[in-house]
């Protein structure tokens, strides 16, 4: 890329200013784009596989309305999502043969399994707790559609992780076994949450860009802390304990100092062989084959509607 433009776009972006889809950008900073945006939009659709596991099987008429309204808000998630991608020239049919064959990843916390009902509260709470620590600053993104498409999607995150907290809270206060439910969740999906936000800031190999290009706004340990501090007093609150016995209060930093992920397990299940990657992308191939038809219905529509516009 011409160094002029580059140093004016660095300069448009350290003002703060947003970019919009048909203003110049590096190409990198476009590619990178691309691939943040597309795979959040495929952590969304991903991520209603978990949820929608439990659907048929919630214990009240309240908490499987509740629990619809969810996994629907997912679908819209990720819908606001691949259209902001479509702004840079990719199609939503790329992104979705690039997740088919593995090319694009989506988040590594839904290739865990909701095993009991308690686990779609630990997924609000956790997964849905961790994921709006992460997308609020988002909103500040650089890149225009994304940010309005965070903006957005925050909106309905605090529904997500309140009723998951809820869902915990009348676990841990019911009977013995479901209190004990609750701490099996917990104990389940403590690690793999704090995983979502990424590597270790020193094993990150897109900060250093995404953070001069203000595209990511916070490092992956800063939110990986917040998220820390501001769950085990929740946990606390419900008389649950986080798995951790390094867990310790750290009045230096005004922080708790907890034990890192295995990062060993993390990178396993990216390369595809956690609990349920099989599982996940065989329903995703599924959804997209058994989906043709009605896609090519909607296609025939829209280009009789076109031609009769134009006759
Ligand atoms: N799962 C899968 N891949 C991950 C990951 C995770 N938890 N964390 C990092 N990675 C990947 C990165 O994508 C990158 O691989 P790539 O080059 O093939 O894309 C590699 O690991 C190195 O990580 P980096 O930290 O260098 O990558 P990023 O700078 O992109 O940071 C991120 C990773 C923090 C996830 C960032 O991409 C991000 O903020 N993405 C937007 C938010 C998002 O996607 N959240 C996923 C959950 S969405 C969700 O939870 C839905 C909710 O409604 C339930």
């Amino acid at each position: 890329d011409d160094p002029e433009l580059l140093a004016a776009f660095q300069a448009r972006i350290d003002a703060g200013e947003k970019i919009e889809p048909k203003e110049w950008m590096p190409e990198a900073y476009r590619k990178t784009l691309i691939r943040q945006i597309g795979q959040h939009a495929h952590s969304e659709i991903v991520g209603q596989l978990p949820e929608g596991n439990w659907i048929t099987r919630a214990p009240t008429l309240e908490r499987k309305a509740i629990l619809l309204a969810k996994v629907q808000d997912e679908a819209g998630h990720g819908l606001y999502l691949y259209c902001a991608a479509e702004t840079l020239g990719v199609s939503r049919d790329d992104l979705t043969e690039q997740l088919l064959n593995g090319r694009m990843k989506y988040s590594s916390i839904f290739n865990y399994p909701t095993l009991t009902w308690a686990d779609i509260g630990a997924v609000g709470w956790l997964v849905d707790g961790a994921a709006i620590m992460n997308q609020v600053p988002l909103q500040r993104t650089s890149f225009g559609p994304y940010s309005r498409a965070m903006i957005r999607i925050c909106k309905e995150e605090s529904f997500h992780q309140r009723q998951g907290y809820d869902l915990m809270r009348a676990m841990a206060t019911g009977t013995a076994e479901q209190k004990a439910m609750a701490q099996d969740a917990l104990n389940r999906f403590w690690y793999p949450a704090l995983m979502m936000f990424g590597p270790s800031d020193k094993e990150s190999i897109h900060s250093t860009q995404s953070m001069a290009w203000r595209i990511k706004i916070n490092t992956n340990d800063e939110l990986r802390q917040k998220f820390v501090d501001q769950t085990v007093p929740q946990a606390q609150y419900l008389g649950l304990t986080i798995p951790d016995e390094n867990l310790v209060w750290n009045d230096e930093k005004g922080g708790w100092d907890f034990s890192e992920p295995d990062w060993s397990e993390f990178y396993e299940v990216l390369k595809g062989n956690g609990p349920c990657n099989t599982d996940r992308m065989e329903a995703r191939q599924k959804a997209w084959r058994d989906g043709e038809w009605f896609r090519e219905g909607l296609m025939a529509h829209a280009r009789k509607s076109a031609a009769r516009r134009v006759a």
